[in-house]
Order: C-alpha cells, then structure tokens, then sequence
C-alpha cells in the first residue's frame, strides 16, 4: 500500500514535470526566436535607412558604396546581407565571395519587401539547421527602390534549446528521485505506525493485551502509540483481575462445596450413625450451604454492579432515617456481643439527598457491619454524620483490632480478607467492602479507611447530595 501511495505521487509528478518542461522549452524558443526576428529587423532597417541615403546622394550608386552601411550594421555577427534592386539583382552581398552580384536573387521574402511590406522567413536546412530570413524595402523618397535581405543560420537556438532540455531532464530526474526518497521516508513514518496498529488491533481481537506500539516519529503517531499502548495496559489490568475474580470465585466456592461433601461421605461411610450425629452433620452442611448461598448473592450482587446496565436508581433519601434503619438492622449483632451502637450528627443533614437508596443502605450497613463484626465484646461502634452544601459525610469508627497501614488499600479488592481463617469462621465472604467501595464509587463518592492511633478503624465515606450524573440517570 505504501509503496503504491508513492508511485502514484510520482507518476503525478513525473507527468506535471514534463508538461512544465515542454511548455518552458517552447515558450524559451518562440522567445529565442522572436528575438532573433527583432534583432535582425531593427538591422534590416537601420540598413535600409542608410541605403536609402547611399541612393539619395546618386541613384546610380555602385556594390561597393555599400559596404560600409551594410558591414557596419553586421558587424560582429554572422548574418549575411544583401541588397537587391526592384528586380530583385543583387547589387551587394556580405558573402566574401559575393558571387551573387549583378544576378538575381530571387526569395519570398523579397517579394513582399518589393511590394513594401516586412516579411520573415524560418526554413529547414538539408544541414539539419535552421535558416531565418528577413527582408524589408528600401524607400527613396517614398518610392521603392530596392530591398534588403538579411539571412541568418541559427541553429544555436536550437542548441540552447537542446541544452536546456537536457539539463532540465538531469534536474527533473534529480527532484523525482528526492522526491521518491522522501515520499518513501515520509510514507514509512506515517505508514509504518498505521500498520503496526492494524497488527497491534488484531492481536487485541484475538485476546493478546501484552501487543504495545512503537513511539514513531511524528508527534500524532507518538501520542496515537502512547493513547493504545495505555488502552492495552487497561484492557491487560482488567483481563487479569477478571482472571483474578473468577479463580478466586471458584476458590471461594470449592471451600464450601469440599465441606459439603465431607459431611456427606462421613455420613454415607459410617456403619452405625444416630440420630443425633447426623443431625449435627446436617447443621454443619446447612451452615455450609448458607455460606455458599451468601457467597453466591455477594458475587451476584457485584456481577450486576460491574455490567453497565445496572445504573443507579435515584430518589430522595432521608439520610438520618437510612442510618436508623441500618443501625436498627445491625443492634442485634450489638447487643449480643455488647458493643455500644450510636449514631450522632443526624442535625447536620440539610436536604434530601439523591442517591440510590437500596445500594447506599447495602454499602453503609457491610462497613457498620464490619465493625460490629470485628470488634471485640464490650467495644464501640460510632456512626457519625457531617454535611456540607454539596457533601454528606458518613463516618463509621470502632475501636476494633484495626487494619495496618500496608492493608488499607487492599481491604476493598474482591475477596480480600486480614486474617483469612478468622473472617472466614465469622462467615466473611471477603466482598462486603468491594460491593461498598463498587456502590460509593457509582455514587460519585469516596471511601477511605485510617486507624487512629488510639487504635480501632475509621471508615469515612463522602458523598455528594446529588449522586446522579446525567449519563447515570435512568
Ligand atoms: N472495622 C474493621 N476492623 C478490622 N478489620 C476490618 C474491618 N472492616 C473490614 N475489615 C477487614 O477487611 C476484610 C474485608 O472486609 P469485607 O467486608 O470486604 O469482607 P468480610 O467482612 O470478610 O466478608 P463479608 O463482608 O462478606 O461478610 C475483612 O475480612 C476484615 O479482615
Ligand atoms: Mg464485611
């Protein structure tokens, strides 16, 4: 395709170039020429101006008399005159050998000349050259008396015009070489970039996300590169945590599932089983299967977060009163393991706020559950509420084991549990926070963990009053 473009571009050139030389060349000859006319007219009268005075003074005047006119006027050039009477006999010749005198010389050109007018003449020698011929009258008082002829070998227009052309064709063989070059430079700097993109497209399409550009030379190719090159870091990214998500799934799921059929097998390979026994391995399986179950919802749930078709569903919402219905939801858990559950800030809402009120509910109430859940007995669990005009800001602070430093940024990835075995034992699926942080994020919002250094976490969630973006809106 690149060299195509090229050979095209050339072939355009290559025609223009020679149109342009033909057209220069003969413009070059017709003014060589022309010149050559004038040249020879402006000498063809000035001769005959003094031949008419030569005749004036003695009309019977001998070839000789003109010499000096005639010479004079030629001087230095190689244009040979003559001067012809009315009936056309020569009576003067530049030629040396002046064999024509006294014969007649009979022309074309002279015809019109005898009859008064200026005439010229261009005929191609059996030499190969050119002859240009000029003749004009020559006036004695008003009458004519004669004509001068004027004759001129100019093949050296022809020459000229033979070495223009042949130093034109170097210089346009020269310009379409360069231009060749450049053309294949260019086009390679443009071409080449376009190419690698079209491979680099394809391997994407076949799933391959490590294929990266080359920068190239222009600015546009560059930022081109660049912008693809970051698209297949993105596409790379999200192909390993699906990668990450699904094994981690079928991890999370093959737990519970080995458990399920080691009840089974030991109730199925027991010779002599009570009742009792295999009630309580009934309980352990439905404790399993409530575990899969849970785990199932949470994946559900954050499978319909991540498709784009689940947007948020705006409305007004009592913020004060969604934090009573968590906190109503969550006291049980309180209660039982003694920890103080409270609310404070309530007065600072100004306004409804529009969010998604199912999602929000969902989102604070696994953080507050969180803290509830990893606190130990006898501890604390404060909600507090701050607003600005545009910002609701929920904090949720426990005075629990906290989570380091390192960890913080982590707790939010799908899965991802401090100390495995224990929130496994308290049935944590590891997703309650990604579904939280999926949700705030849809909302416009942010959410950040601290441990303060009394100790405990400090969840804070800031969302802004209005959640909905136009393109979120349904
Ligand atoms: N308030 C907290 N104090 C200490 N550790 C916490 C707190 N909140 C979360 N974590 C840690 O972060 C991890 C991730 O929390 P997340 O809510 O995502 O999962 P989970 O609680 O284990 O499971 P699920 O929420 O499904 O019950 C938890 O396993 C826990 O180790
Ligand atoms: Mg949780």
């Amino acid at each position: 395709m690149r060299f195509t473009t090229v050979a095209t571009y050339l072939g355009v050139i290559f025609i223009t170039l020679i149109l342009m030389i033909s057209y220069t060349l003969g413009l070059l000859s017709d003014n060589l020429y022309d010149n050559e006319y004038i040249d020879m007219f402006t000498k063809a009268n000035i001769i005959s101006e003094s031949v008419s005075r030569v005749w004036s003074a003695d009309p019977l005047v001998t070839g000789e008399s003109f010499y000096a006119p005639v010479d004079h006027s030629l001087a230095g050039t190689n244009i040979r005159g003559v001067v012809t009477n009315t009936a056309y006999t020569v009576l003067y010749d530049t030629n040396t050998d002046a064999e024509l005198i006294g014969k007649v010389f009979m022309r074309d050109v002279l015809k019109y000349a005898a009859a008064g007018e200026q005439a010229q003449l261009m005929e191609k020698l059996d030499t190969g050259g050119k002859m240009l011929s000029v003749a004009v009258p020559v006036k004695v008082n008003d009458n004519i008396a004669g004509c001068v002829y004027l004759a001129q070998n100019i093949t050296s227009i022809d020459t000229t015009v033979a070495a223009t052309r042949a130093s034109m064709a170097v210089f346009s063989v020269l310009i379409i070489c360069l231009i060749g070059l450049l053309g294949v430079g260019i086009s390679s700097v443009i071409s080449a970039p376009i190419e690698q993109f079209v491979k680099a497209a394809r391997e994407i399409s076949k799933g391959n996300f490590s294929i990266r550009m080359e920068g190239g030379f222009l600015n546009e190719t560059r930022q081109m590169s660049e912008t693809f090159n970051y698209m297949c870091g993105e596409l790379e990214h999200l192909e390993e945590q699906r990668r990450k998500f699904v094994s981690d799934a079928s991890h999370e799921l093959k737990t519970p599932m080995a458990g399920i059929k080691l009840i089974c097998d030991s109730i199925v390979n027991a010779e002599h089983i009570d009742m009792d026994t295999v009630k309580d391995f009934l309980n352990d399986m439905s404790a399993e299967v409530e575990r899969l179950t849970r785990i199932i919802e949470r994946l559900l749930t954050l499978t319909r977060l991540d498709s784009s078709s689940d947007k948020i569903h705006p409305k007004a919402v009592d913020v004060a009163a969604l934090i009573d219905r968590v906190t109503a939801k969550i006291m049980p858990l309180a209660r039982e393991k003694e920890i103080l559950l409270h609310t404070s800030g309530a007065n600072s809402i100004i306004k409804p706020a529009l969010w998604d009120y199912d999602k929000i509910f969902e989102a604070v109430y696994n953080i507050t559950d969180n803290a509830v859940k990893y606190t130990p007995a006898g501890g604390y669990v404060h909600i507090n509420l701050r607003s600005s005009n545009a910002y609701v800001e929920i904090s949720v602070e426990d005075n629990g084991p906290g989570i380091p430093a390192g960890e913080r940024e982590k707790i939010f990835d799908r899965f991802y549990r401090l100390d495995d075995s224990r929130s496994r034992d308290t049935g944590g699926t590891g997703l309650g926070l990604a579904i939280a942080k999926e949700v705030i994020l849809m909302h416009n919002g942010t959410i950040s963990v601290n441990s303060p250094e009394k100790g405990g976490s400090v969840f804070v969630i800031r969302l802004p009053y209005n959640a909905v973006r136009e393109e979120d809106a349904v």
